[in-house]
């Protein structure tokens, strides 16, 4: 593989303190991929510890973030208080977000000008339906500075796991280049796991994977 390619775990609202630093003990000790950025996105109480035990091997990320900034927002984490945890990245939009929680690709858009503020990569993620909807919300500085995560809702192992033919992705990813931009980059998706990985990340228009279920087991993660 000639460039590297972002591995995303996104862990949901899975894992204890005890069962977080096991992962991380297995992952550091487990032979990665050599092309591999890895990103961590542990629920938020686990974020310091995750980020103390990293040793640098990789990076860290949240799986939401306030659409406010610092003030008086009961429950809401903003960007300020991350400050000093080594938080890189921030997944938004997320589909179960918009299904359980109401998300709207407006609201995606603020917390997209609150991760920026602090220089907090937003992974932005989109289906086909909506994509054009959350790329109309950002304003043009910012569509430069989003990753979009491609994730076919019916893909996702939670929401019935059933993958698209190759051909059909690809399509969608080149179409979501004409919604965002050439340069932006995608990552891909849903039930990606050790057996189909390679077959995305090989393809040049592919930037990399958000992983799931397949995170939650560090040797399957670190063999991706
Ligand atoms: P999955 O989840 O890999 O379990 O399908 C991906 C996601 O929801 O980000």
């Amino acid at each position: 593989m000639e460039r590297q390619k972002l591995i995303v775990a996104n862990w949901k609202s899975n894992k204890t303190i005890t069962e977080a630093r096991r992962w991380i003990r297995t992952f550091l000790a487990h032979e990665r991929k050599s092309y591999a950025q890895y990103v961590v996105c542990p629920p938020l109480p686990l974020v310091q510890s995750v980020f103390e035990m990293s040793e640098g091997e990789f990076s860290l990320g949240v799986q939401n973030l306030s659409p406010f900034d610092a003030g008086a927002y009961t429950g809401e984490v903003s960007g300020y208080s991350l400050q000093g945890f080594g938080v890189g990245f921030a997944i938004l939009g997320h589909s179960e977000r918009r299904k359980y929680l109401n998300e709207t690709s407006r609201l995606v858009a603020q917390k997209v000008d609150e991760a920026l503020a602090y220089d907090i990569t937003p992974i932005v993620c989109v289906d086909m339906d909506y994509a054009r909807e959350q790329a109309d919300q950002l304003s043009h500085d910012h569509v430069k500075k989003v990753i979009i995560a491609y994730e076919p809702v019916h893909a996702i192992s939670t929401f019935g796991g059933k993958e698209d033919p190759l051909e059909t992705t690809l399509e969608n990813i080149k179409k979501l280049r004409t919604i965002f931009r050439d340069e932006t980059k995608i990552l891909y998706g849903g039930s990606v796991d050790k057996e189909n990985a390679f077959t995305y990340l090989e393809q040049n228009s592919i930037d990399g994977v958000l992983v799931g279920h397949a995170s939650l087991d560090p040797v399957e993660f670190a063999g991706l």
